[in-house]
């Protein structure tokens, strides 16, 4: 069997999904995940963009060791700097340097002449190549580029060095079918194209990228780029769970294998969905929440009498645990902790101490404690970042005769304060005190509850966005009273807020591609 690389980009790429930045400590903690998911490579990030991508790019390189970094650079000397000085002390790093391909970009955004872009990309190939062996070149917009011309543009940056070449179908254009011929053309026009590997890098714009990735596989690409949950610009990327559970499921008919763990992948999804704040849509294919449930009643009656009625996929497999019901009130520490570590969690001991004390508040409250419960505490525990402001006390009245009034004392840097405001609803009276007692201006452009285990005593996970000055910062909090969640959720959100405005993250704006 084949086998296919798996190029993960859900750290830059995907981090290009609207609103979705994260901060240093949590792209570390999915850089760890994805090393133990089994990528081959990840892309993680784009260090001339901003100097919190490229501490962040530097610190995933010091902390893995089996899979690939990779460093995001424009053809241009300053970029490719950058990217090597992020990605130096990894212990296998690749620089990722691109530049667009069809007549559309060079007329209208780099106003160069196809000549003039070829050159640019051999010298900045050369460039990288006196870093590191491991250089990818990526033509953008492939999809829409001239075929001989990429053909061209391919065969110079390989003689200049390139191991890898990317085809992106930058703006989800492509048909499988005309995308597949590409893929072949490419193969078979670029004269010394046996010493790359084929990459292909599929944006959905049209719920194609899964089905375009493929059909470049089928036509000899052997790398995939791909983002955990499709995340990324626009309408996103190829996902790599599909990627992963097709060639799984189907590798017999693919003569294809890649080197993922499939039971992390679930624990991944989750991961990612908690950090980025993009929650998964219930009927995402493998890790929708609906993804293995049966609704039709001939449905259920058959996947009881043999699951291979209707599953394709065993839930176990992607990492989805059946054991689901786990602690309780007098659960101990080595319990909570060991319960950690089945969920793929390793944290040190402060941390587990700090989780451990928020489980026992909790299994105060409620009775039975699931794994979701325990994810969404960890979930907190990966989203904290030094606190300005913590709730001490939350008062609210509410009612259909009352009007809605919220008392709220609020730690503001050390200092306790104390007051209370009106609104046209509960949450809203919680926000209006929170702002007041904060000085804060933030406007608040995403506010959702989910459940996060079914039963009428379930926790309310509560996501917020908020938008202040240009910045864009999403806070979560859980609780089985969704207003306390709520004001957790505002006030975890005014603290990256804050954070955020202490290391501005990239505004994507402000890069001319
Ligand atoms: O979509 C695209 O063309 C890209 C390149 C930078 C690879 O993301
Ligand atoms: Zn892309």
């Amino acid at each position: 069997m084949d086998r296919v690389i798996i190029f993960d980009t859900t750290l830059r790429d995907g981090e290009q999904s609207p609103g979705a930045s994260m901060n240093v400590a949590e792209k570390l903690h999915l850089a760890v995940q994805l090393e133990k998911l089994g990528a081959d490579v990840i892309e993680a990030g784009f260090p001339a963009a901003s100097p919190g991508d490229f501490e962040a790019v530097r610190a995933i390189s010091q902390k893995v060791d089996n899979i690939q970094v990779a460093g995001l650079a424009r053809t241009s000397k300053g970029d490719i700097d950058a990217a090597w000085g992020a990605i130096k002390e990894a212990t296998n790093p690749r620089i990722h340097t691109f530049i667009a391909t069809s007549d559309i970009h060079l007329e209208h955004k780099l106003r160069m002449s196809r000549d003039e872009v070829v050159q640019t990309a051999i010298e900045s190939v050369k460039y990288a190549k006196a870093f590191t062996d491991n250089v990818e070149f990526s033509a953008e917009d492939a999809s829409r580029s001239d075929w001989d011309y990429l053909c061209r543009v391919f065969e110079a940056v390989i003689e200049a060095g390139a191991t890898t070449i990317n085809i992106p179908d930058t703006v989800g254009y492509a048909m499988p079918g005309e995308f597949g011929e590409l893929v072949a053309y490419v193969h078979e026009h670029t004269p010394n194209i046996n010493k790359a590997v084929i990459s292909v890098h599929c944006h959905n714009d049209l719920g194609l990228a899964t089905a375009n990735s493929f059909a470049g596989v089928n036509s000899g690409a052997r790398q995939v780029e791909v983002t955990m949950n499709g995340i990324g610009e626009r309408a996103g990327n190829t996902s790599l769970e599909e990627i992963a559970m097709t060639i799984q499921t189907r590798g017999g008919l693919l003569n294809l294998k890649t080197g993922i763990n499939t039971k992390e992948i679930f624990p991944t999804s989750r991961l990612v969905s908690m950090v980025s704040g993009i929650v998964v849509q219930p009927n995402k294919a493998v890790v929708g929440a609906n993804a293995f449930a049966h609704e039709a009643g001939i449905h259920q009656d058959g996947v009881l009498k043999n699951r291979m009625t209707y599953e394709i996929m065993d839930p176990e497999m992607i990492g989805l645990s059946s054991n689901r019901l786990v602690l309780g009130k007098h659960s101990g520490r080595h319990a909570f902790r060991d319960k950690l570590k089945s969920l793929g969690y390793d944290f040190n001991s402060e941390e587990i101490d700090r989780l451990f004390v928020k489980f026992k508040e909790l299994a105060d409250k409620r009775k039975e404690i699931f794994n979701e419960d325990v994810e969404a505490l960890v979930g907190e525990e990966i989203l904290r970042i030094p606190d300005i402001y913590q709730l001490r006390y939350l008062n609210v009245v509410s009612g259909t005769v009352t009007v809605p009034t919220a008392t709220v004392r609020l730690l503001v840097k050390d200092e306790e304060h104390q007051s209370a405001e009106f609104g046209v609803g509960p949450i809203d009276a919680v926000f209006n005190t929170i702002a007041k007692l904060t000085k804060t201006n933030s406007k608040l452009v995403r506010f959702a509850v989910n459940s996060i285990t079914g039963g009428m005593d379930a926790q309310g996970e509560v996501t917020v966005r908020l938008q202040e000055d240009g910045l864009v910062a999403l806070g979560k909090g859980t609780d089985p009273d969704i207003i306390t969640a709520s004001a957790k959720a505002y006030i975890n959100g005014l603290n990256r807020l804050e954070h955020l405005k202490e290391n501005p993250a990239k505004n994507m704006d402000d890069i001319n591609l």
